[in-house]
């Protein structure tokens, strides 16, 4: 299955830490007090889950949120941590089949590093299906490697080198970036914040959904 990242699960907070110390983890855990409290959450490609362990130290209590995970060997692993005292429904299954029966029922969405992996082609599609999950005034917490027209040699080197082995080992459809920024300017979002981290390799944003 395309994107699904079951062979690296044991390996990838290893690995990020390896490549980008702590810089994967900060870009997230920044955004973490843009979270209301009593929020209802949607995560997409969480990973191993120690973002949960994060919002239970961090965000204010009651938030009810939906793990929208991928990968089976991901979910495992989450499904270990402690994320009391949050509410966690871990679901199975790719981001875009997921809630086709809902429509704005999240306040906040999060993508950590979810867009990198879809081909220019799918990206749209995904980021519409998402926009309707989120209610009017929500927020979308974003992170994900930077697209830059004239990015430094380095950084292209690093995104090639992960595209090959994220392509070989968890069949990962994309090989290049795409820009996002203008989806959400397209479609009544507001930004709210942003930073970069790891030499602005990774950009971390807030948008605001325009509505009540
Ligand atoms: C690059 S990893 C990032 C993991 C985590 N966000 C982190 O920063 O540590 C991308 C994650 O998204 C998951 N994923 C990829 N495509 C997905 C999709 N369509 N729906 C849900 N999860 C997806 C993969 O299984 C993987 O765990």
């Amino acid at each position: 299955m395309r994107n699904n990242y079951d062979n690296v699960a044991r390996y990838y907070d290893f690995l990020s830490r390896l490549v980008f110390r702590s810089a994967q983890r900060d870009a997230q855990t920044i955004l973490l007090p843009f979270i209301r409290e009593n929020s209802a959450v949607l995560i997409a490609g969480g990973g191993t889950g120690w973002i949960l362990e994060e919002m239970a130290k961090v965000c204010l209590p009651g938030l009810r949120i939906h793990y929208v995970e991928i990968s089976a060997n991901m979910i495992a692993i989450a499904k270990e941590k402690n994320y009391q005292p949050h509410e966690v429904t871990f679901v199975n299954m790719a981001v875009e089949e997921f809630g086709h029966e809902l429509t704005a029922t999240f306040d906040v969405i999060m993508t950590p590093f979810l867009f990198d992996n879809f081909s220019q082609e799918r990206i749209k599609p995904v980021f519409l299906h998402l926009d309707r999950l989120l209610k009017p005034g929500g927020r979308w917490l974003f992170t994900d490697f930077h697209y830059q027209q004239q990015a430094p040699l380095w950084q292209r080197a690093l995104l090639n080198s992960m595209y090959l082995f994220f392509k070989i080992l968890c069949h990962v459809e994309a090989s290049a970036l795409a820009d996002i920024e203008p989806l959400f300017s397209d479609h009544q979002y507001n930004r709210h914040y942003e930073a970069y981290y790891f030499g602005k390799f990774i950009r971390t944003a807030v948008y605001d959904k325009k509505g009540c």
